[in-house]
């Protein structure tokens, strides 16, 4: 290809002509599904925007955790307001002491742990593994009694749920598999999320399925899922007979003190349009990611994070580009800004690694005092070198740069190309 030999001597960056042309639109993301704005106007009329309003027409929350619980295969949905508070929830079923210890791995969203803390646990960070960039069953030897490991399938690549489920079966702990990342993907044929004791869900804004915020959390326990929602809905579940008096779907069972985690009716609706078009989505994505991979291979230096081999369908958040050797004189933000410039769309770098990100501030809330002290003895002298390897050498896109055209990814290779080759010194 002419852009492998002929790379423009100057970076956009610096002030040369950038690669793709700013008139060349990019995928826009969120992207309404066809039947989005039909299901929005029946919410809209219906006289049901909550699930705690007036007995009528069925709940879009109803209809979403059925088609949800179905496109999984699992047995129970509870969807709610936020991906944290899936995780708050899940945590909070599993009848836990407060100032159990939790593993979660240093390189993921601040949610993970903080979830944690809300649950009245403390979570303890685990160095994730140099390949994947997940958990492992190694990650789980700590030094400290945990009782339950929140697995995250992280930016673009799954964490292998059943390993991790028989080791931590050996040691006692529970395995919470945090799909926000993960979409649509599969390993060796079983949904993402489906494979944990417990599998929670985002829906924010930026996920591949999304309504904006929202979240679920999924199983196959029919002992937990009563309590999941109680626990997400002041501590009513839903009737299963019609109430007498046309009062609400739910009844006041409180069995478990619950909160209000409970799923709007409008994002229930815009889900089950969304989830329709989930599976074309990530083909298109997949489809591109391989070609991505396909120019890139022999570039020096410069890989995608690849899907395990188990992996059977691909689940993307953030495609992560892993720069083993940085271009010469470049830390990772210069690769990230460089490559920005020459595409006209943000590449950016990892979230910081939990042990050294500002949003885990624990200690600044008097309220979580005793948990925070725990927290941060259990953390003194705790290194994560691989989770710094990780932050200090990848490069991410959101996945909605793959959902457009074969050209597109001929536009990121040649700016990586260019960026590689332009920074690289002449001996290298
Ligand atoms: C791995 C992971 N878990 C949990 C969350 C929290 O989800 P939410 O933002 O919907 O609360 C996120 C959000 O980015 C995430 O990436």
């Amino acid at each position: 290809m002419a852009y492998l030999t002929t790379p423009s001597a100057q970076l956009a960056v610096s002030g040369g002509k950038p690669v793709r042309p700013p008139t060349r639109r990019w995928p826009t993301w969120p992207k309404p599904a066809p039947e989005a704005e039909s299901l929005l106007r029946e919410v809209l009329h219906s006289g049901r925007w909550a699930i705690s309003s007036p007995e009528g027409s069925e709940l879009f929350e109803r209809r979403f955790a059925r088609e949800f619980a179905s496109y999984l295969g699992v047995r129970h949905c509870v969807p709610v307001d936020h991906g944290s508070s899936a995780l708050v929830v899940a945590m909070e079923v599993l009848d836990l002491q407060h100032g159990d210890v939790v593993l979660v791995p240093a390189l993921t969203w601040t949610a993970c742990a903080t979830a944690a803390l809300r649950a009245g646990l403390v979570p303890l960070l685990v160095d994730i593994d140099p390949v994947s960039g997940c958990v492992t069953p190694e990650c789980l030897d700590v030094d400290v009694e945990a009782r339950a490991v929140i697995a995250v399938h992280w930016a673009c690549r799954m964490a292998d749920i059943p390993a991790l489920s028989a080791a931590a079966a050996a040691k006692g702990m529970t395995v919470i598999e945090d799909a926000a990342q993960a979409h649509g993907g599969e390993w060796r044929g079983r949904q993402a999320g489906s494979m944990g004791r417990l599998g929670c869900f985002s829906f924010q804004n930026g996920k591949a399925l999304t309504a904006g915020e929202g979240g679920a959390v999924v199983t196959d326990d029919s002992e937990l899922a009563p309590r999941l929602e109680e626990l997400r809905a002041d501590s009513r579940r839903y009737r299963h007979t019609p109430s007498p008096s046309g009062g609400l779907d739910l009844e006041e069972t409180a069995t478990i003190q619950g909160a209000n985690h409970c799923m709007s009716e409008f994002n229930a609706a815009l889900l089950c349009a969304q989830l329709t078009v989930l599976d074309h989505e990530v083909g298109v994505r997949t489809r591109n990611w391989r070609k991505l991979g396909e120019l890139l291979a022999g570039v020096p230096g410069v890989r995608l994070l690849e899907p395990a081999a188990e992996q059977t369908k691909m689940a993307m958040y953030e495609a992560t580009i892993v720069f083993d050797e940085l271009p010469g004189g470049m830390d990772v933000d210069d690769v990230a800004d460089a490559l920005s410039a020459e595409l006209g769309r943000r590449f950016y770098v990892t979230d910081t690694p939990l042990h050294r990100s500002p949003l885990l501030a624990p200690w600044t809330k008097p309220a979580l005092a005793p948990l925070a002290k725990r927290f941060v003895d259990l953390h003194a002298g705790r290194s994560y070198p691989h989770a710094d390897h990780w932050a200090n050498h990848c490069v991410q896109t959101h996945h909605s740069a793959f959902l457009g055209e074969e050209r597109d990814m001929h536009d990121i290779a040649e700016a990586i190309i260019k960026v590689t080759t332009t920074h690289r010194p002449p001996s290298a």
